[in-house]
């Protein structure tokens, strides 16, 4: 059965959006590991969009499962990880004019500076997981420089299954899986995941981890809607 690792960026977009502090993900992540987290996801970007170099502090503190910090290969927020010194670290590409992670990491066509991050990393005692799309050359690459896990990108097998499109996309991961696999590789995956099209990726054969963030947090809007509001009022009132 895989771990379920909750991305609580979402919760911090809100939080910037207004510059205020609430929500706080830090109550964001001590809530989803009630409810049975196995692992919390953190993306510390460069421009600083969402979770803020505070929130990971912090939750290196609090958090009590596995803690999952996403980062670019940028030396600025490499030094803050092997400071922070997280279980594990997922390497992913980043652009300052994109709305999420797009794609996958070309580790292929950046080789040398992918290995270099990951071995920074891996000296400072920290597991190293590559996020890539389903393509047998990245998953070679991502062998080659020495990492721990593949986090395979499900972006286009979600917008696949929303658009009810055939199995390719489906079909395109599990050979994928199967490469990371015989490569000795844990398996991992992520990126668009919902609560109707899970099912398929949790059942891959070897699937250890999923990384989820926006459908959780949307339905936790939807589910815990009715309870502020009764709560607001009986203030009020
Ligand atoms: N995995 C990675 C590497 C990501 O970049 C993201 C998005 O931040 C996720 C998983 C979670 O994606 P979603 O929010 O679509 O569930």
């Amino acid at each position: 059965m895989p771990s379920l690792g909750v991305n609580i960026d979402h919760v911090a977009t809100v939080r910037q959006a207004r510059m205020t502090n609430e929500p706080d993900p830090i109550w964001a992540a001590a809530l989803a590991e009630l409810g049975g987290a196995d692992g919390i996801t953190l993306h510390l970007r460069e421009d600083r969009r969402h979770i803020q170099d505070r929130d990971l502090h912090l939750m290196m503190q609090t958090v009590a499962v596995k803690l999952n910090l996403e980062l670019a290969c940028d030396d600025e927020v490499l030094k803050i990880a092997c400071n922070a010194r997280p279980h594990q670290a997922t390497l992913v590409p980043e652009r300052r004019e994109e709305v999420t992670t797009e794609g996958g990491l070309d580790v292929a066509g950046s080789k040398q500076r992918v290995a270099d991050a990951t071995k920074r990393l891996k000296d400072a005692g920290i597991v190293v997981n590559l996020f890539l799309d389903p393509d047998p050359a990245q998953i070679e690459a991502g062998h080659a420089v020495g990492a721990d896990a593949v986090e395979l990108h499900t972006g286009a097998y979600a917008s696949a299954v929303a658009q009810l499109a055939s199995p390719e996309q489906l079909e395109k991961l599990l050979a994928a899986g199967q490469l990371v696999r015989e490569a000795g590789l844990t398996l991992h995956a992520g990126h668009g995941l919902t609560y109707r099209n899970v099912r398929p990726i949790a059942e891959m054969p070897g699937m250890c981890e999923l990384n989820i963030g926006h459908s959780i947090i949307s339905r936790a809007i939807m589910v815990g809607l009715e309870q502020a509001v009764r709560d607001m009022k009986r203030l009020i009132e």
